[in-house]
């Protein structure tokens, strides 16, 4: 990889940080999905044994809850709403057909990353709240049983909830040629980046322009 042709897309922290986050996510999604139906009680063997993963299943979920508010530090700059996002959304015909003719304006990340970034924070919060008031036996007591039967329909919707938004993320992530390189690597080709985040890129040059000064 020649990477004077490539450009840093995300450091490595924030690298390790996500996949790390990933494969907590699995267990925890896995263990949560077990015991939903007695058919999906198998699947609670992502943590060698059912016992185990009533044990763990909820502090395999702080450890993601904890990995996302450091991406969140990390990311939020760039996935705030900004005038630019308009654009993207009225011209969605042409993001889908990947026509990059013209130019849409897109920052470090499209209005789809920033809303699927505000749904998984907003996901992961409830279900961190709804967890502690379910949490036997360390808070729960703490809570009356209405309280914990609202507790763990939140929990479940939640869940649910972010596990879809999660296979919709993966499967964008796959759909645009380049990105899982660059999640993997950290680096992106310029042309990845003229294309799909062109405001980014153009941003990117003028910085670069300015740190080699005036000829
Ligand atoms: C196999 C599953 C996953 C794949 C293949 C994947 C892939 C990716 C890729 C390629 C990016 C970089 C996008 C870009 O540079 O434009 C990214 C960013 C990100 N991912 Fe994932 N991811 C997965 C699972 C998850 C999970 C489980 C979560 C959290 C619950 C998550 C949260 C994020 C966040 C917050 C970002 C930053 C996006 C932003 O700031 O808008 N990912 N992911």
């Amino acid at each position: 990889m020649n990477k004077d042709k490539m450009i840093l897309r995300t450091p490595f922290l924030e690298r390790a940080c996500h996949w790390l986050m990933v494969l907590c996510f699995i267990a925890v999604a896995l263990s949560g999905l077990s015991w939903f139906f007695p058919s999906f009680n198998g699947l609670n063997a992502v943590f060698g044994t059912p016992q185990l993963a009533r044990i763990l299943h909820p502090f395999f979920g702080v450890a993601v809850f904890l990995a996302l508010v450091f991406l969140f530090i990390r990311f939020v700059n760039y996935n705030l709403p900004e005038p630019e996002d308009k654009q993207w959304f009225t011209h969605l015909d042409r993001v889908i057909s990947a026509r990059h003719d013209k130019p849409l304006h897109i920052g470090k990340y499209n209005p789809g990353q920033k809303l699927l970034f505000w749904g998984i924070m907003g996901l992961i919060s409830l279900l961190l709240l709804s967890g502690v008031v379910i949490w036997r036996p360390y808070f729960a007591p703490l809570f009356s049983i209405p309280v914990i039967r609202v507790g763990l329909f939140v929990h479940a919707l939640a869940g649910l909830s972010l596990i879809l938004l999660v296979i919709g993320h993966a499967y964008l992530a796959f759909w645009v040629k380049g990105s899982i390189r660059g999640m993997v690597t950290g680096y992106v080709t310029r042309n990845w980046a003229k294309q799909h985040h062109d405001r980014w890129y153009r941003q990117l040059n003028a910085k670069q322009r300015k740190a080699r000064g005036p000829k």
